[in-house]
């Protein structure tokens, strides 16, 4: 029963996996998503179809021969239908069998041009639909390589996915189906009404009088059923969200025993998943039988009131039957067009969800008088810096420091204090707010950011590796390494002995972000691939923090040659690692409070001196 109390309410649980995807999270995470996320109604309709529409201007030509093909098949389909008043009087005046075998053959043939247009007008959209939307998640997969470090750190992956998969297929879901049935359904409806008013337009007018109650029924279904559909698209969410997240945590699920409290809790979620799906599905199957029955009351209408024509007022028998033909087409595009309705509306609310990630700000675009550089010497300064990542809360204040090559400044400090934040700021992930950053004696913004950048190799504290080979994963830090290079840079980090006892040596597949190795072997691999860049800045974030202290001192021995010529900044809580560093700055709540080398440190007897001597952890 005690376990019983923490699993959290169906309240609670739907609230935070609901909005698991919309809620802006600070750091990402492994990638919790929503599925769908609840699909709203678009607000900028208007935007968003405009914005389609552009995607559609290269393809205008195939759109117009689809466009016709539709017409043709709709006018076929009419036209088709109104041949049976001649095949129907002939048999009725007892036409000879000849005219009779030739007005069907042409019926045939007149229906025969109509599936080929169809079959083209499917061809070319399905064809169309899909290169728009290669040519969308090109755009978005662009605009990703775009975003500022900002966007990441705010944002949900699971939401991101979303916006690839979901919403992108919403739309073509649209394009591929509605927007053509809106298009035959508008020219079907016309069509229809022109040649039943040409026909009789007492019979007309009764087919029409019932248009305005299909239409206030099925918009009130569709809206009812809009409501529902987007009650089971958020519970879809929920569980979608909460079934990724106990994938990626099943680790942590198992070490505290919450096995139990997760199957109950998703338990919940599932069964008001069924009951909203129950809702959505049940009014969605709806509206066909309720707009069916309600075209027979009006298609019976129609019959008695025509035949009553047929036999007082000599209305002939073939134009009847065509008539009651055309009265049931008549309200067919109607149902089919509020059928569309949810369709449309949640690609549209997709397109936008789409646009908007295309509409976020990327990173500024480099000065116009940037430096095409040159190769850097690594002379960096940092004068006055003071920076937050919220601007209202600052996190580093007042750094100042100087490095030149063949120098290691460390950093050290408590967790939270900022040294990840000063390495983000010098390879431009963010930008400060005050002070300046010089590299050469040059500011660092007016060099091309993808200059900066190449001219610093990184070791980021959380590690990672892509699929791919050891050697592949290696030359990430420089793609015109040689085999022979990628291997004495492993050397000279000391990862080449794990790695020739792997499977396949260099050859060995790495998979999901390294699961087949072990995280110190991990940070191996990430501190070869800087090692092999010949950047003259070298930053190494806790990159040997899971590593034995051994191996940790093989590989300053093996870097030793590499950093002679470099400037290097190395942060590490175990400060053994920052013994030898040239200067050592010790952060704490975002100032340098103190800074020198080891031995001045020890002799000042203060923060640093705790930190080492582990007095520290008293306090
Ligand atoms: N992307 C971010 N957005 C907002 N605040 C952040 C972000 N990254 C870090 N912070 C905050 O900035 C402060 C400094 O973080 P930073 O990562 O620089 O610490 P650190 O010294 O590297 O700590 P650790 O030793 O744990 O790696 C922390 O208080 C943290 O909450
Ligand atoms: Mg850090």
């Amino acid at each position: 029963m005690a376990e019983r109390s923490r699993v959290r309410s169906a309240e609670t649980l739907l609230k935070r996996y609901q909005s698991i995807g919309r809620v802006p999270q600070r750091g990402g995470g492994p990638g919790r998503g929503p599925g769908r996320g609840p699909g709203g109604k678009p607000k900028n309709t208007k935007d968003s179809i405009l914005r389609l529409l552009k995607y559609l201007e290269r393809y205008k030509f195939y759109v117009l021969i689809a466009f016709i093909c539709v017409l043709i098949s709709t006018g076929s389909n009419l036209a088709g239908s109104y041949m049976l008043r001649p095949i129907i009087n002939g048999l009725v005046e007892n036409a000879d069998l000849s005219q009779l075998a030739l007005s069907l053959l042409m019926m045939g043939g007149i229906y025969l041009v109509g599936v080929v247009g169809n079959y083209v007008q499917q061809r070319i959209m399905i064809w169309v639909s899909q290169s728009v939307l290669k040519n969308i998640r090109d755009d978005l997969f662009r605009k990703l390589q775009k975003l500022p470090v900002r966007y990441y750190d705010t944002h949900n992956n699971g939401e991101l996915m979303s916006r690839f998969m979901n919403d992108v297929d919403s739309i073509g879901e649209m394009m591929n189906h509605s927007v053509i049935q809106l298009f035959s359904g508008s020219i079907t409806l016309i069509g229809t009404l022109v040649l039943m008013l040409s026909m009789n337009l007492w019979l007309t007018l009764i087919t029409i009088v019932f248009v305005p109650v299909v239409a206030k029924v099925g918009a009130t279904i569709a809206g009812r059923s809009r409501n529902f559909h987007r009650a089971q698209q958020a519970a879809l969410g929920a569980v979608n969200g909460y079934i990724e997240e106990s994938i990626t945590g099943q680790k942590v699920v198992k070490v505290f025993c919450h096995e139990d409290i997760c199957k109950e809790e998703f338990g919940i979620l599932n069964q008001d998943l069924r009951e909203k799906q129950i809702k959505a599905q049940f009014f969605g199957g709806l509206m066909g039988p309720v707009l069916g029955n309600l075209s027979q009351i009006t298609y019976a209408i129609t019959a008695c009131v025509g035949g009553i024509l047929c036999v007082t007022q000599g209305f002939d028998v073939g134009g009847f039957s065509v008539f009651i033909n055309y009265s049931r087409q008549f309200s067919r595009p109607i149902n089919e067009v509020s059928m569309q309705v949810n369709t449309i509306f949640s690609a549209l609310a997709g397109a936008e969800r789409v646009f908007a990630v295309m509409d976020e700000e990327p990173e500024p675009e480099d000065a116009d008088d940037a430096l095409p550089t040159t190769e850097m010497k690594g002379h960096v300064e940092m004068k006055n810096v003071s920076f937050g990542y919220n601007p209202d809360k600052v996190i580093l204040k007042n750094i100042s420091l100087y490095a030149k090559p063949g120098q290691e400044i460390a950093f050290v400090g408590s967790t939270g204090a900022g040294k990840t934040t000063v390495t983000n700021l010098l390879s431009r992930f963010y930008d400060i707010q005050e002070g300046e950053i010089t590299i050469d004696g040059i500011n660092i913004y007016d060099y091309k950011r993808k200059d900066l950048r190449s001219n610093i190799a990184m070791v980021l504290q959380d590690t990672h590796l892509f699929t791919g080979t050891v050697m592949e994963n290696i030359r990430y830090g420089r793609l015109d390494a040689t085999d022979e290079e990628i291997i004495a840079a492993a050397k000279s980090v000391s990862a080449h002995n794990f790695i020739v006892r792997l499977s396949d040596g260099y050859q060995t597949m790495i998979e999901g972000d390294g699961a087949n190795l072990s995280q110190g072997q991990r940070q191996l691999l990430n501190i070869a691939r800087a090692a092999i860049s010949k950047a003259p800045i070298l930053v190494l974030d806790e990159a040997t923090s899971s590593v034995d202290t051994r191996t940790e001192k093989q590989i300053e021995r093996g870097m030793d040659a590499l950093m002679a010529t470099r400037t290097t900044f190395v942060i590490a809580h175990r400060l053994s690692t920052v013994r030898n560093a040239n200067a050592i700055m010790v952060l704490e709540h975002g100032v340098i409070i103190e800074r020198g080398t080891h031995d001045e440190l020890l002799t000042q007897k203060g923060r640093y001196y705790e930190l080492y001597t582990g007095k520290a952890e008293l306090d």
